[in-house]
């Protein structure tokens, strides 16, 4: 079994439900407490033994590759006020020279086409996919047991939670195969079904491991939901000559790219920091 050493990050989406927000700025940097929305995604990844961090990226996208840069000049400045919290927090968030890549979706295809534009930063390995949007909150990091679960089961593997049925048009869907364990085989799936159509109500959650076979089909796939080329309609394909397994998320997913998840995300990290909670709390309660 080969280790999944590489994730995609499909980075190149406009943002156009959070203007002007994200006129000059791209949605991946608007921050969850003090944390670019990418830079939570990229701590999931890191802690499930991610090494090399490959950028879908798009016009405008500029500041998602400062972040993961030396900052010269602030370095040297907070050195100079002896900021040494400031400093050491910045290093640890640094990825080692050499492990980040950023490419460009050149046209907004739909995600299945970003994906197929790191073909070749991936190469003949299986990988992982994460979608920035979507945060995973809980103590085990979600991609973390999925690749755990992997590393003894192998196939492809996609991460899912459950959504109330009013929106499962929304997302992805699977249909599984019940049984006790956390990686349950997949029967179906399918991106975006008509409202009352659903096979179940378990929503793709934006985690994906994925074996280099799906380039293959991504290169020639028809465009489906929405008129994009869909990541979910390769694996419907990819379903039939390899092995799929959903890992339910126990967890609660936010999703971020929505006003909503993106507010109950900022309140829920919030509340889940030593140095907010209480105060952050207290302030809430007056609110409401
Ligand atoms: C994408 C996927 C979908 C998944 C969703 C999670 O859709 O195509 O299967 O459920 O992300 O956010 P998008 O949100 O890009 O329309």
């Amino acid at each position: 079994m080969q280790r999944i050493r590489k994730a995609i990050f499909p980075v190149a989406g406009l943002g156009t439900r959070f203007l002007p927000a994200t006129k000059a700025m791209p949605k991946e940097m608007l921050t969850v407490v003090d944390r670019p929305v990418i830079q939570h995604v990229v701590d999931e990844a890191k802690a499930a033994g991610i090494e090399q961090f490959i950028f879908v990226t798009g016009r405008n996208k500029g500041a998602i590759e400062d972040h993961f840069d030396i900052a010269f000049e602030l370095d040297r400045t907070l050195k100079d006020r002896h900021r040494e919290a400031d400093l050491n927090e910045l290093a640890r968030d640094l990825p080692i020279a050499g492990s980040a890549s950023f490419t460009r979706q050149q046209e907004p295809l739909g995600l299945g086409h970003a994906v197929w534009c790191a073909r070749d930063l991936i190469g003949d390995e299986p990988f992982a996919v994460l979608l920035p949007d979507m945060l995973h909150q809980s103590s085990e990091p979600c991609l973390k047991s999925m690749i755990e679960a992997h590393s003894s089961i192998g196939g492809n593997m996609i991460g899912v939670y459950r959504v109330p049925d009013d929106e499962t048009h929304r997302y992805g869907i699977v249909d599984v195969e019940q049984g006790s364990t956390k990686a349950l085989p997949v029967k179906a799936m399918i991106e975006k079904p008509k409202q009352g159509t659903a096979p179940s109500n378990l929503a793709i959650s934006g985690r994906y491991l994925l074996s280099p076979k799906i380039f293959e089909l991504l290169a020639t796939q028809p465009r489906g939901a929405g008129g994009e080329i869909q990541l979910t309609d390769a694996m419907v394909t990819l379903q039939r000559s390899e092995p799929f397994y959903a890992h339910v998320f126990e967890g609660r997913v936010h999703d971020t790219g929505t006003k909503l998840g993106f507010l109950t995300a900022n309140v829920a990290y919030a509340l889940d920091r030593h140095d907010l909670r209480d105060e952050f709390r207290a302030a809430l309660k007056t609110m409401i």
